[in-house]
């Protein structure tokens, strides 16, 4: 077993960063591979909260080597204040954290056009972090690669046509356009202090699978928000998906031996966009308060709902899933009944996957299961679970078509029931 890529089965915010964190002692390497600093999760190290938005959570781990890949887009101020928090709390990250020279560059008039079509007419909530614009340039082919940023021959003719080519857009919406110039002087003196770790971080990859090295690929936010895959156009600029990982990290897809999807045991969404299995009121509130449901990127309060298995049967076919990671089980813990959406109904017509459009009109159809009320969080072992809750994770084995591995019951790393090396399958 060598590469084995953990990805998020529903809307994000599943427990990436937790899942890693749990499984890369078991890594030589963590690839990141989608995404930028939309993405966020909470680590604490000696005491103290970090939130990381790029840097991939195995760095705290003792030798392992982190690769921020090809595939994600970059915002250098983001990535150097990351680094700069970790040096400061004693975590060696020259030498360990490796950023790839092909990574796009998110730069302010990405950050700014992701603003003002967020203020305009047909918002989309997004993370306003200029990842849309960013992977747009990189389809345009007019985009700027952390590699230019070590080039200022190579990085002004590039910034300068890239700025005048956003020209009309940043106009008719009253933007300001920035500054080429002083653009270039900021982005080539970080260019300067991220040399160190800036190389062609595929290459790097392909050893360590020459050399059978362990490697844990990492996706950013999750499949029902995959550009080709989730519910768009309300999704983000790249691929979350497990296929994701070959072009993202650099890999040929015969190097993944497993495919691990992250999903919390009930569903959450930010942003617009539909969301079938929604509560509103109380109950909403209720579970957002018990799962402490607000975006470590934005701080905004997350929507929460029942969990979606139409979207969770899609997630295991497009990413080819071998086992479910399921997450936050402890949060229901308290509620009288628990209801899984096992189907949903449109236009009369009964439909096990979410369709390709009108995913705003479907209605859920519901099962019912009782709740439980004892703490779950000692639980080590799936067998020691109540009664309700054995039956809860076992149904949405059978709805979802796919085995549930690790169980999370609680946020410590020793809140994990089922925990096992994801590389001796
Ligand atoms: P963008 O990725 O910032 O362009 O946002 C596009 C959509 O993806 C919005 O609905 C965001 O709320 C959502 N999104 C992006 N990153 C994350 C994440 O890490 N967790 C949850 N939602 C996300």
């Amino acid at each position: 077993m060598s590469a084995v890529v953990v990805v998020g089965a529903q809307w994000g915010d599943e427990g990436k960063g937790k899942v890693v964190d749990l499984y890369a002692p078991y890594a030589d390497l963590v690839v990141r591979y989608a995404g930028g600093a939309n993405a966020g999760h909470t680590l604490v190290v000696k005491g103290e909260k970090v939130i990381l938005h790029l840097v991939p959570s195995g760095i705290l781990h003792p030798g392992g080597r982190c690769v921020i890949a090809q595939g994600t887009v970059l915002d250098p101020e983001v990535l150097l204040a990351e680094l700069e928090a970790l040096a400061a709390r004693g975590v060696q990250v020259e030498g360990r954290v490796l950023v790839s020279n092909r990574a796009h560059v998110v730069m302010p008039q990405h950050k700014l056009i992701d603003e003002l079509r967020e203020t305009g007419d047909q918002p989309i909530g997004t993370t306003k972090r200029g990842i849309g614009p960013t992977y747009e340039d990189k389809v345009a082919r007019r985009g700027i690669r952390m590699g230019d940023l070590l080039d200022a021959g190579r990085l002004r003719p590039k910034l300068a046509q890239n700025i005048e080519a956003w020209r009309p857009f940043i106009e008719a919406r009253g933007g300001e356009v920035p500054d080429a110039k002083a653009i270039a002087a900021r982005y080539l003196e970080m260019g300067e202090r991220l040399r160190p770790y800036i190389q062609d971080t595929a290459t790097v990859v392909a050893d360590a699978v020459r050399q059978g090295k362990r490697l844990l690929l990492e996706g950013a936010q999750g499949t029902m928000l995959d550009i080709d895959h989730g519910t768009y156009p309300f999704v983000t600029s790249s691929n979350a998906v497990a296929g994701g990982a070959c072009a993202g990290a650099g890999i040929g897809p015969t190097v993944i031996d497993e495919v691990i999807g992250i999903a919390k045991a009930y569903a959450t969404r930010v942003g617009g966009g539909p969301f079938p299995t929604e509560l509103h009121g109380e109950a909403g509130d209720a579970l957002r308060t018990a799962g402490a449901e607000f975006g470590s990127t934005t701080g905004r309060p997350r929507r929460c709902g029942w969990l979606d298995l139409p979207a969770l049967r899609l997630a295991v076919r497009v990413n080819g899933m071998s086992e479910i990671a399921l997450t936050k089980l402890d949060v229901l813990t308290g509620l009288d009944e628990l209801k899984l959406c096992v189907a949903y109904e449109l236009d009369g017509e009964r439909l096990d996957e979410p369709p390709y459009d009108a995913f705003d009109r479907v209605v859920p159809i519901y099962e019912t299961l009782p709740g439980w009320s004892e703490s779950i969080q000692a639980v080590e072992r799936r067998e020691d679970l109540p009664d309700a809750a054995r039956r809860y994770v076992e149904r949405i084995e059978t709805l979802a078509g796919c085995e549930i591995g690790i169980i999370s019951v609680g946020p410590d790393r020793v809140h994990t029931a089922d925990l096992r090396d994801p590389f001796a399958r």
